[in-house]
This record gives C-alpha cells, structure tokens and sequence, in this order.
C-alpha cells in the first residue's frame, strides 16, 4: 500500500514501512524504513534540530535549515551537505552545484513503471514515482516500487534543458538511517566466492565496488548492514542489492551525528556519460530490505523476492533437474561414444539432464583456441548435437549445452574474420585465458551472437543453457556499462522466446553472481570450487542474499582439483543437497560402494527436491559444527557439517529452528555408510583374522560393502529440536555401532524431521 498525505510519503507492506515526506524546502526526507508502522507516527520519526550555527552552512538561516545534518532521500553537491553525493553532474569541465527538490510524484499501480533497457521484476506491484527538479534544468525521478518483501529504488536523470551536461555519477538509491551498524558483505577471488566479511561502519567510508565489467567474484553487489547484536534469528538487519552484471559501486559511512549514508549504483570510474538536451540516463533498480528477525528473517524476504519476482516466469517455482556436467571428468577430451557412456550411467544413478561442456565446436581441443565459431565438431560428434541429443534422451536424459558467446580467441574464424569485433584498446591485444571479449557495443556483434547461438539452440532438442564467460573486461568507463546493456539485449533475444530453456549462467563460476543475470537465468554456477569444505563458506555466503533455487552445487571428485582435498563422498552430496545438486566428475571409475551412494543420495534428493530448492532456508548457529536447515510444511531437514573433528569429542547437539513447539517430529538420519577402507590397518583390531591393510581381501570387501555411520532415529517436540536434541555420539578412539558419527574430518549427517499427524 501507498499511502500519500499532502506530501508525507508511506510505503507499507505486511513487512517494512517506509516513510519519508518532502520538507519545505522541498528536500525529500527520510523518517523511517523498519518494521510496520502508522503515517501518524510522521511526527516521532522527524529528527529534531542538533546544530547552531558552528562551521556549518545552513541552506536557509531563517529556519536553520542544515543539508549535512539531515537524513535525505538524495543529495547533491554545494548546499551544505558535506557527505557523499549520489549524484555528480558536469557543465563542460566545471562540476555543477545541485539541488534537487520535489516537484511532483504519481501512484502507480503497477510496476515496471516504464520501458527500460535494464532488467526490472516483475509481479504485482505498486510504484510511487517522484520527481524532483534542479533550476528546471535537470529532472530526477525516484521510483519506490513496492514489494512484499522488499522496496526497489531506482533513479532517472533527464536533461530538460538545452544545455549539454555530463553525468559523472547517478546512484541507484541513498539512504540515511539512523544506528549503529556492522556491514555485512561477501568477497572473494575465483574459486573462492563470497566469503563473508564485517566492518563496522563507522566515520572512515567503507566502499564494495568493481572495476572488472562484472559484478565479480572479488565483491558481490549485495550486502548487509545489521546490529553488532543481530543473530541468525534476531536483530535488526538490513539488505541491499543490485540487479545489475556489470561495475558496481556501494558505500556505507556514519556522520557525527549517527547517521549512515547508504548508497549503490553503478561504479562511474573512470566515466563520464554526455547528457545532451532532452537525453536521460536510468540507473539500475536496487533491492532494499529489512528484517527484525535477524540474519535468517532478511535472507527469507531475499529469497521469496527472487523466487517470485526476480526469475523468469516460467521457472518460477519450477522444480530444477538433477544434472551431470562432463567439464570436470572429460575436459576437452571426449567424442560421441565417451559421452554416451558416461549418460548410460548417469541415467542409471539417476541423473535427469546431460550437460555437455566446453569443447564441442569449432577446433576447441583446448581452450586456447574456436572460442567464437559455434560449428559442431564432427569429429567428436558424428551425428552432430541433434543425433547425441536423441540418443541422450533414448537414455532417460534430457540434454544441455555449453556455450561462452562473448568471448573470442585470435585463434579462430570468427575473429580472422572481423578481428575489429574483439575489445582492443589502443595499448594492444591482452589476453584473460587466451581470449578476447566481442565487442557486445556494437550491433553487428550482437546480431551475429543472436543468430549463431539461436542456431546452435534450434538445432537440436537443447533443454538447458550454460552461458559462460571468462575474462575479466578491460572495457572502461561507458563501454563496460554499454557492454552489459548490449549483454542484456542479446541474453533476452535469445532466451525469451525459448523460455522452456533452463539457462545456467557461469563466469568462471560465481563471477557475475547477481540478481540481474538472474532475471534471465534461473540458476548460476556459484563457483568453479566443488570441494564441499570450501562450499560451506561459498554457499553460506551466498545463501544471506540468494535462494537455494539458483545456486549450482554439483558433487566432484575427491582429492578435488582446486584443493587436492579428500573429502568423504557423503559429505559432498550433503553440501551439494543444500543446492541444485549436480554430478561433475568421471563416472567410469566409480566403485560399486561409491554408485550405490550416488544412487541414494540422488534418490533422497529427489525426494525432498521441493524442499531443497524451494523450502525456507535457514542457517542455524550451532557451536560444534555448520548447520544448515530448509523448512516447507511439515517437513524440515537439517544438515550439520564438521571441518576437522578433535580428539574426545564433546556432546553435539541437533538445533532446529521454526518448527510447531507442541507438535512432535519424528527425526531421522539420511541412510549414509563408511568405507571400511577408512580404517586402514585398524581393521586387524576388529577383525576375526589378520588382514593385510593393502591385500586383495580388505581392497574387495571396501569396494563392495560400506558400514553404516550415524543412523539415529527419534522423536522429539518441536520445543526440544529448537532447544536442541542429544545426537548420537561420535567417534571417540574406540568402539562402533551403527549409530556412532565414525566419519570423522570432513564428516557430516543430514536430518529429516517430519511432523506426526
Ligand atoms: C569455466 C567454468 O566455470 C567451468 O565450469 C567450465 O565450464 C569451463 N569454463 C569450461 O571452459
């Protein structure tokens, strides 16, 4: 609901108001975002004077009126407000004074409220639309469009007048809130994303940006400002976010007098855009929310807001398949039989789609070469891809493809063909991974991607999409933004009218993680990093801003190639669980122990896909270990997650959160075995007869048979899963039964809590 008195300002849903109120002077000032409110509570939000006159400069001395203590909506420059401006504006090389005040402002009673070149949600909605005018020069208009879960802001400059301008900055929102507050924000590098970090805010300015043309894998556009007394399940905490692929900006900074300066859009380094008469420049929309129910409370409304505004419609909600994707088994390395082979047996542990990675066109044979001619290699694939797409889904499986469009390698046709096409500055050709990026500014280059791509799609039965891309832009300025519009144009050329097409973006993994190529795809490769010990951080990282729902998580093989890490394969499906869960790995070799695992982990999957993908996801803070839990209905699933275990354990403890306090749960452990290899030469001690820890006869009896580990099964209250149930013990030096947790280092144990009727 928008609610407009005089020219008092309120944005309510069920879950946040939002008030502000155009002052006098015309200056939109902020009273409240938080919980729910009333209008009439205008008056005991309105800050009251602090300053005399001292240093500062008053915009009007009849009223005190003072900019740098006030908290606005949007600022500019040269009226006394010494902080951050959100907006820079240039007349020729002189930077220009600005003062925006209110105009006029519209309800709408829908939302997108206009025609944009930048990806928008979509869904009901309700939008207030202001404008503000600097000397009937320039218009600014603020959209506030209203969700249930979160409020988008987003900004339009227009030169009204017949002067030629230069925007230096636009940002997409500002805010200034009143507290103290600790920013919450998720960086990284490749196969390391989204590692969460804690600053507080305070008077030095903290900025999150990037300059690489993507979002990045080294500062991911969302982030958080919460309480330093804000838990997973309490406390007061705010979440922004871009939809926005390409250079970010965000700062956070606290004034004297306890205000904090939120602001992002995006990153105008090294850019000035001309604003010629009549011309405007859109920044993208933000996401704003908040919770008073902690870290979990802020992340449920960002995952229902994506779920169901963000995603494109027809995947809304859609159950995602289990897939198996040849990158990490095959490399380049492959021809018809080989895939075929391997989609026999990821169909016979249950795969449900076959993803054929990079390698299959052109002269592909490494990746230093054919990145741009997207003709099948007959070689490999006699039959080209409609012949091993048939023969994929003869097996049960449904069939996807690799392809990575906005790059180029000097060796290949493409780029011999229109070598003006690849981004080359005048300091010469620079290579990321032995390649170029095509020129997306221009239309040639987007009508060729369209329509080669659009081929390749039509070609065969292709049900699924990876869109990768792989080097860092050295575009600056104005061409990466024009880089990423022309980026959009061709991602909703090609996919919208192929909607039934599930497209996975990818950039190296999780660098160009962001809500807005989540507006074309349903789900992202969240990282190149499969090892399950560091996704515990990437996924969790993640998991603040971004639902299970879009979050690539596929089993590998262990010692893993990032981390040479030997994880149990337990451990890696239960991590994976808490995601799209995925097969990536060479299923040759598997021993019979290790198929039957497969099966049953795909099979459990299965089983609780709509949970897994689409249920509340929580993460529960637990002491001993990670703990993870998604919720739907009556039914709730824990995962708890060990690093390294110490000698003589202490007792563990099994906390679930958000279930019926009265109502009693039957608990139980998902079925999960033990290699008997695991215990090497401590076998003798068991055994009837001494077995040589490397003979044929232990080798054997670990290939086939497996041992049950930490099978437990309960009831409970609701009350005492959220107070926190006794498990099973786990290994401490001796002993064994089947509800002992052996595992040990790297272990972990997933838990299905179901309501009784
Ligand atoms: C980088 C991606 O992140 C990988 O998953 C894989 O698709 C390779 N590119 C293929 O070259």
């Amino acid at each position: 609901m928008i609610e407009v008195k005089d020219k008092l300002f309120h944005i309510k849903t069920r879950n946040y108001s939002y008030l502000f109120e155009a002052e006098p002077h015309g200056h939109l000032q902020q009273l409240h975002f938080g919980a729910p409110i009333e209008s009439m509570d205008a008056d005991a939000f309105r800050l009251k004077p602090l300053l005399g006159w001292g240093s500062n400069v008053l915009y009007d001395e009849g009223d005190m009126a003072c900019l740098d203590a006030a908290a606005l909506e949007f600022s500019g420059h040269g009226r006394g407000d010494y902080r951050e401006s959100p907006i820079e504006i240039f007349e020729g090389s002189r930077p220009l004074p600005t003062d925006f005040v209110y105009k006029s402002h519209r309800v709408l009673k829908a939302a997108p409220p206009m025609e944009s070149t930048l990806p928008l949600p979509e869904g009901e909605a309700e939008t207030l639309e202001i404008s503000l005018s600097h000397l009937d020069a320039l218009e600014l208009t603020l959209y506030y469009t209203a969700y249930e879960d979160v409020l988008c802001r987003r900004a339009v400059l227009k030169n009204i007048s017949e002067r030629e301008y230069e925007l230096g900055k636009l940002m997409s929102f500002m805010l200034d809130i009143p507290g103290k507050y600790e920013l919450v924000g998720f960086d990284g590098a490749w196969i390391a994303e989204a590692h969460k970090s804690i600053t507080p805010v305070d008077r030095a300015r903290i900025v999150r940006d990037s300059v690489t043309g993507a979002s990045s894998n080294r500062h991911q556009p969302g982030f958080l400002l919460a309480s330093p007394a804000a838990t997973e399940e309490h406390g007061t905490v705010y979440g922004f976010n871009l939809i926005y692929s390409g250079n970010h900006y965000a700062s956070a900074q606290r004034s004297h007098q306890g205000l904090n300066r939120i602001m992002q859009g995006i990153n105008f380094a090294n850019f000035k855009m001309p604003l010629a008469p009549k011309a405007e420049f859109e920044a993208p929309a933000a996401v704003l929310g908040w919770s008073g129910e902690g870290f979990n409370g802020l992340s449920a409304r960002f995952h229902r807001f994506v779920n169901e505004h963000i995603v494109p419609q027809y995947w809304r909600n859609r159950p995602r398949p289990v897939l198996y994707n040849s990158w990490e088994g095959c490399f380049f390395d492959f021809d018809q039989k080989r895939l075929l082979s391997l989609g026999k047996k990821a169909a016979q542990l249950g795969c449900e789609l076959f993803v054929l990675d990079d390698g299959w066109f052109g002269a592909r044979n490494n990746d230093c070469a054919g990145l741009g001619d997207y003709n099948v290699n007959l070689k490999k694939l006699p039959e080209g891809l409609s012949g091993l797409a048939k023969k994929m889904r003869a097996l049960g499986l449904d069939f996807g493809l690799w392809v990575e469009p906005e790059s180029v390698n000097p060796d290949s046709d493409l780029y011999r063909a229109h070598p003006d096409w690849a981004i080359v500055d005048e300091l010469g050709e620079i290579y990321g991974r032995h390649q170029l990026l095509l020129d997306l500014t221009k239309q040639e280059v987007r009508d060729y991607i369209v329509d080669s791509v659009g081929k390749v799609l039509d070609s065969a039965d292709i049900r699924y999409v990876k869109w990768d891309m792989n080097r860092h832009s050295t575009a600056l300025g104005a061409k990466a933004h024009e880089y990423i519009l022309g980026l959009y144009e061709i991602m909703g050329r090609i996919f919208r009218p192929r909607p039934h097409i599930l497209l996975e973006n990818c950039s190296s993994g999780g660098n160009r993680f962001d809500l807005a190529m989540l507006c074309f795809s349903p789900q992202i490769w969240a990282s190149d990093d499969t090892d399950p010990i560091e996704r515990l951080d990437i996924q969790q990282g993640l998991s603040y801003l971004y639902p299970q729902s879009c979050m690539g998580a596929h089993v590998s093989a262990a010692p893993h190639a990032q981390t040479l890490r030997t994880t149990p394969l337990s451990t890696r499906g239960n991590v994976s669980f808490f995601g799209l869960l995925g097969y990536e790995l060479d299923l040759k070799h598997f021993l019979p122990v290790e198929e039957t695992e497969i099966k049953n982990q795909i099979a459990f999957y299965k089983k609780y896909r709509e949970i897994f993908q689409f249920g509340r996801f929580s993460r529960i803070e637990n002491e001993d270990c990670q703990c993870w839990q998604v919720s739907k209905g009556n039914t709730h699933i824990a995962g708890i997650f060990h690093r390294m275990i110490n000698a003589a354990p202490g007792y563990e403890f099994l906390r679930m959160s958000g279930l019926e306090k009265n109502r009693r749960y039957r608990v139980a452990s998902r079925q999960q075995k033990l290699r008997v290899g695991q215990f090497g030469a401590l076998v003798k001690h068991i055994a009837p007869v001494n077995l040589d820890p490397n003979g044929v006869v232990l080798r054997t009896v670990d290939h086939r048979y497996a041992m049950d580990d930490g099978q437990e099964s309960f009831t409970a209250s609701g009350a005492a899963l959220d107070a926190g149930v006794a498990l099973s013990s786990l290994f401490t030096g001796t002993g064994y039964d089947k509800a002992m947790r052996v595992q040990g280092d790297m272990s972990s144990y997933v838990y299905v809590a179901e309501a009784e009727k």
